[in-house]
């Protein structure tokens, strides 16, 4: 029987480490880098609330959908889905759902490796006491003094990629479970420090202002586009990494109720980046819209300038890499997973050439901030069309195959065994919004952006 399938890769010892490790591969760099420039660049609250809409009405019920197949299927997503379509006699080709979400992983690590890399640096300017007082301009000359050098990013790529797939090598949970455990905490209280140094900035109300007061005039098709495809990427869906962490969960735990906390906690940690980042932002004269080095730019000021900065900055991009490493960890498993289930490689094997191709992959990223920062494809360079492709583009459609795969094909008795929901309304509710209202969102808006709405 399916049900009583095991993961040949282990098992989480409950259902907290299950939560823990779901929430390290969420809150990442995603929450902390990506969302705070996303919002400055689709101008501020308009995003913000087509992102919180996305994240409860199709991130919710799109990680139960992706827990409980991964649960029922317990194997790397490419596997998972080919049973599991046999399970129910359909067309085997579902598994390619597996395949390209396999390669959403890659593709992503390969960049998020490189601004891994920047947080390693950081942690020494930081920690030699290189922005102690140093102004909001100083700051950003650093930046562009940094990127500029393609060896210096290749070297912290790289080294980001090898403590990347050591933990990888050993397996999800030795290691894992354990830093995920007191790192949340940590950097729940890092931000709030940060958050107390932007109300002295006398911008706290005009960054709050900025997230908050809804300004429907500044939503465009490509902003809501972006805020779905950061849902996705924040909450890790789309690409079978949940469904991976899913598959490693012990039977009898409330599938509901451990999406809901991952997903309430994963939006406080970017909202909070949000609150903290924008004052400072303003403060400083910075540009909202600087893209990826926004957050480069400005914490470095905001540390620089308060009492104890250089321990806790230090101590901030120490988190923020510890938040980056969990969620890197788990970009890469459906690979390394395949590669064991499908080709027999042993657990390190499968490591290192995973590893290989995706550092490889991540040159890319390094000389679009310097070397090749100028060759454009839509006006579009390597890193912002790799980012395009995978946040925008793929894990949106892996999601949408996933939701119809679980609402639709799925019988209705497997599901809500699955997913043992209480009562019967809670269960209709997922129904409804995996059946109906996620396909047809995510459609609206792809559709929307690229012009044919
Ligand atoms: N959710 C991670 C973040 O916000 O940084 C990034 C990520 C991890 C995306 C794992 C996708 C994934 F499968």
């Amino acid at each position: 029987m399916t049900t009583e399938r095991q993961s040949i890769h282990g098992q989480w010892s409950s259902r907290w480490t299950f939560i823990l490790a779901a929430t390290g591969a969420a809150v990442g760099l995603g929450n902390i880098w990506k969302f705070p420039y996303l919002t400055g660049e689709h101008g501020g609250s308009a995003f913000v609330l087509v992102y919180i809409l996305c994240v409860a009405a199709l991130g919710i019920p799109m990680m139960m959908a992706e827990v409980m197949l991964g649960r029922r299927g317990r194997e790397t997503p490419v596997n998972t889905m080919r049973h599991l379509a046999k399970e129910i006699h359909t067309s085997p080709h579902w598994q390619l759902v597996g395949w390209a979400g396999t390669v959403a992983g890659v593709l992503i690590l390969s960049y998020y490796s490189v601004i891994g890399g920047w947080t390693l640096a950081y942690i020494l300017y930081s920690g030699v006491g290189t922005f102690s007082g140093a102004s909001g301009e100083a700051v950003s000359n650093l930046f562009g003094k940094f990127v500029g050098n393609p060896i210096g990013l290749l070297a912290w790529h790289t080294a980001f990629m090898i403590i990347t797939m050591f933990v990888v090598a050993r397996g999800v949970k030795s290691g894992l479970e354990k830093a995920v455990q007191w790192l949340m905490p940590a950097l729940f209280v890092l931000l709030l420090v940060l958050v107390g140094y932007a109300m002295t900035t006398g911008f706290f109300l005009k960054g709050l202002a900025f997230l908050f007061t809804p300004d429907f005039s500044r939503l465009s098709g490509s902003g809501m586009l972006a805020a779905m495809g950061q849902a996705f990427f924040s909450l890790s869906l789309g690409m079978g990494t949940i469904m991976i962490y899913g598959s490693y969960l012990p039977k009898g735990i409330s599938i509901a109720q451990t999406s809901v906390s991952i997903a309430v906690v994963d939006t406080l940690v970017a909202l909070m980046a949000g609150i903290a980042i924008f004052p400072i932002v303003f403060a400083n004269g910075l540009e909202p819209g600087a893209g990826p080095s926004l957050i480069f730019e400005t914490i470095p000021v905001a540390f620089g300038n308060m009492a104890g900065g250089t321990l806790f900055g230090t101590l901030f991009f120490v988190l923020l890499l510890i938040a980056a490493w969990t969620s890197s960890i788990s970009l890469i498993e459906p690979a390394v997973t395949l590669l064991i289930e499908k080709y027999g490689m042993t657990r390190l094997h499968a490591a290192f050439w995973s590893g290989l191709i995706t550092w490889a992959l991540g040159l890319g990223t390094v000389f679009s901030f310097n070397i090749w920062s100028e060759s454009t494809l839509f006006g579009l360079n390597f890193f912002e069309l790799l980012d395009y492709l995978t946040s925008n583009l793929m894990l949106p459609l892996g999601g949408i195959f996933i939701a119809v795969f679980a609402g639709w094909l799925m019988t209705k008795e497997t599901s809500k065994s699955e997913l043992s929901m209480k009562g019967e309304v809670g269960y209709k509710i997922w129904q409804i919004l995996i059946r109906y209202v996620a396909p047809v969102a995510v459609l609206i808006v792809l559709c929307n952006a690229i012009g044919l709405l």
